[in-house]
């Protein structure tokens, strides 16, 4: 039986609407985008235009930079570090691992969440054509051992191979107390691989930063959205650094979107500064 405190699946409500999104910019096919995200979308569509006017950009163009600069990052990997396996937790209905598949097709790529959306995902990745090395399975990311662990799911892949862990819309759904037992817990299990590393977003909570305001906002909207908290971490990027030090990683990129633009060519430019972070952890044996 689940626990209270490890049901965190108000939460899956978020998929439908990122899951929405990376379709209508065209990143997957028609069976990623769900009547749930659509309508959310819709109602959202106010705010997106009031963003525009405000920020100079909407909810869509924040979300597809971190989701560009994470693909920048895992490409870099797979070809530059020879990764070739591939963990995504809270994977939702992002078509990342569907892509990746299409583009290095030797790749294990296994996709995480919980229960149902697990199930959903199966389901639309089957319908599509599920291809070989490409699996779904429910994992809970708070659960530190047993059948629906990380470290269950880390136990599939071979031992002897690079290994990368994703995690994309996640991190600051929990207090840092709580996710930081799991950064600790993915850190350990990527020790078992000749290399291993973890890629993330991140929200920090750096409260003299130009955008800050418009974080805040996010923070009230994405509450209001998923019935909880979405706490921000670390005060800046030295703090990110040595906070994913101390859960066990050797070696800590603190990046900027806004350190690629015009680099990477579906990544869109904001006026305003970022305030995301992409944070790429490395583990040595
Ligand atoms: C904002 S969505 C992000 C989905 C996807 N990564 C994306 O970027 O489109 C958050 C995801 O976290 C999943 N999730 C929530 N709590 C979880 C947990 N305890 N363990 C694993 N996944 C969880 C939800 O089901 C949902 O799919």
């Amino acid at each position: 039986m689940k626990s209270a405190s490890t049901d965190t699946s108000r939460i899956s409500v978020s998929a439908h609407y990122t899951g929405y999104i990376w379709y209508k910019h065209g990143l997957s096919a028609r069976g990623f985008a769900t009547q749930a995200g659509r309508f959310a979308n819709a109602t959202l569509a106010p705010v997106n235009a009031l963003l525009r006017v405000l920020a100079g950009a909407d909810i869509d163009i924040f979300l597809l930079q971190r989701h560009s600069v994470i693909d920048h990052q895992v490409k870099e990997l797979i070809e530059q570090e020879g990764v070739t396996q591939i963990v995504e937790l809270a994977c939702g209905l992002s078509p990342r691992g569907y892509r990746l598949k299409k583009a290095y097709p030797q790749l294990r790529y296994i996709e995480g969440d919980l229960p149902a959306m697990a199930a959903r995902k199966r389901k639309l990745l089957e319908d599509i054509g599920l291809s070989e090395g490409h699996e779904v399975y429910e994992c809970n990311i708070l659960q530190p051992d047993g059948e629906h662990s990380l470290g269950a799911l880390m136990d599939k892949l071979d031992p002897t191979q690079p290994t990368l862990i994703i995690t994309e819309g996640l991190v600051n759904y929990f207090e840092l107390s709580e996710i930081r037992e799991v950064w600790s817990r993915m850190a350990t299990s990527l020790k078992a691989f000749p290399k291993g590393w973890y890629i993330t977003d991140l929200y920090p909570d750096f409260a003299d930063h130009p955008s800050y305001r418009y974080v805040k906002f996010a923070q009230r909207l994405v509450g209001l959205f998923t019935r909880g908290q979405w706490p921000l971490h670390y005060p800046n990027d030295q703090a990110i650094q040595d906070g994913f030090r101390g859960d066990g990683f050797s070696k800590v990129d603190v990046l900027d979107p806004a350190d690629f633009y015009g680099k990477l060519s579906n990544l869109p430019e904001v006026k305003i500064q970022t305030l995301v972070r992409i944070i790429k952890a490395e583990v040595s044996e």
